[in-house]
């Protein structure tokens, strides 16, 4: 059901059945509560958008292996601590395919399944060739594309909160300190209000219980809601043209968590109103609620950069809510900031034509994008 093509087709043997499947999934972008969905039960606004990460899997005779036009170990980013060069995985989404390989496979054991060969192939609308890399998320792309390929592959049948479940603990074995709020907009697509799973209660109940045990139960705090927006509700991106390591943002503020703990614990307090009455905007098809609530979002952001000390809202990104500010739409950055994308809310009725051609004279540029919806 979540595989969105799957075949059966010769293979070079004749009279030998070949088995490919196909499996893609979405790109995300954060629309609100950022940094706070970081912690348990914070609310956050994601949406999936239609960009994907395609991956097919193909049975093979003698050899596995994983190809991918956009992911190579062929550049990595290291930092030196003393002696020693430290290199940093995290933002490598080839790290993701292999934790997704991995869990699928434990899982598949765990039910039973023969583990085989095969050929992975990666491609990826989220990285473009030409290297242009617009924060959609590719990490959690990839890492549903693989687990739904094989989950289709194995037949494991995984319903969607299974599919979340497994590709997040895959994601968090890499990253280790997400929300993987963009895991979940990635496998059930649309508009959802996310809250985040505990965490450290993930961390003890790996040693506890199975993989199998573990996708069947419900997760402390974990919740996924799917909201419908407005009609008249437009939503806008823009692109910075320069790149952000989500990853690194996070570890910024964590320290500021521990250092600032009472600055910190007032954020999380006033994010979380916020994004409930935005939800509520949600629920109520009021446009007018929701840009409120982006509005007052986005100061919240702004004052957690201030008391943290990290650069959140980048000149360009500045720029981007300015000029569509300045057009009637309630705009902020997208995500951990730093660079990638900003987001706008704003009215259909309104005509968008100036608003985007002044973002183009500053250098911002306009993503053709749609909300991706999953049925
Ligand atoms: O920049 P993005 O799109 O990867 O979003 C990061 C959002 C954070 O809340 C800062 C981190 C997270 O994992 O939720
Ligand atoms: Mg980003």
């Amino acid at each position: 059901m979540y595989t969105e093509v799957s075949e059966m087709v010769s293979g070079p043997v004749e009279g030998v059945v070949t088995q490919v499947v196909t499996a893609k999934a979405p790109g995300k972008l954060y629309i609100a509560g950022e940094y706070a969905v970081v912690e348990t039960g914070y609310p956050a606004i994601v949406v999936a958008m239609n960009q994907f990460v395609t991956v097919t899997v193909e049975k093979a005779a003698e050899y596995g292996s994983i190809l991918s036009k956009q992911y190579q170990e062929n550049s990595i980013y290291w930092r030196r601590e003393g002696g020693n060069l430290v290199f940093d995985n995290r933002d490598n989404p080839f790290h993701y395919i292999l934790s997704a390989i991995r869990l699928t496979e434990e899982y598949a054991t765990q039910c039973g399944k023969e583990l085989g060969l095969y050929k992975l192939a990666v491609d990826s609308d989220l990285d473009s060739i030409d290297g242009k890399k617009y924060g959609l998320g590719s990490s959690a792309a990839v890492t549903v594309a693989t687990v739904k390929a094989l989950n289709e592959f194995y037949d494991l049948q995984m319903s969607a909160p299974q599919l979340y479940k497994l590709a997040a603990i895959a994601h968090l074995e890499v990253q280790g300190n997400g929300s993987l709020g963009d895991i979940a907009a990635s496998v059930y697509g649309g508009w959802i209000a996310y809250r985040s799973f505990d965490k450290d209660w993930l961390a003890l109940a790996r040693k506890q219980y199975s993989l199998s045990e573990l996708l069947t139960m419900d997760w402390p705090r974990l919740q996924i809601e799917l909201l419908t927006p407005p009609s008249n509700l437009r939503l806008l991106v823009g692109w910075t043209g320069s790149p952000a390591s989500t990853s690194q943002l996070v570890d910024k503020i964590a320290l500021a968590k521990a250092q600032k703990h009472e600055e910190y614990a007032q954020f999380l307090a006033d994010s979380e109103q916020t994004i409930e009455n935005l939800i509520a905007g949600f629920r109520a098809q009021s446009l007018e609620i929701i840009q409120k609530g982006i509005n007052e979002n986005r100061r919240l952001l702004a004052r957690l950069a201030d008391f943290s000390g990290v650069q959140i809202e980048t000149k360009p990104l500045k720029r981007l809510r300015q000029i569509a500010d300045s057009f009637g739409g309630a705009a902020k950055f997208s995500g951990a900031g730093g660079g990638d994308c900003g987001i706008v809310i704003i009215d259909r009725a309104k005509s968008v034509t100036p608003l985007l051609q002044q973002w183009r004279q500053a250098a911002i540029e306009p993503l053709d994008l749609r909300v991706h919806e999953i049925d």
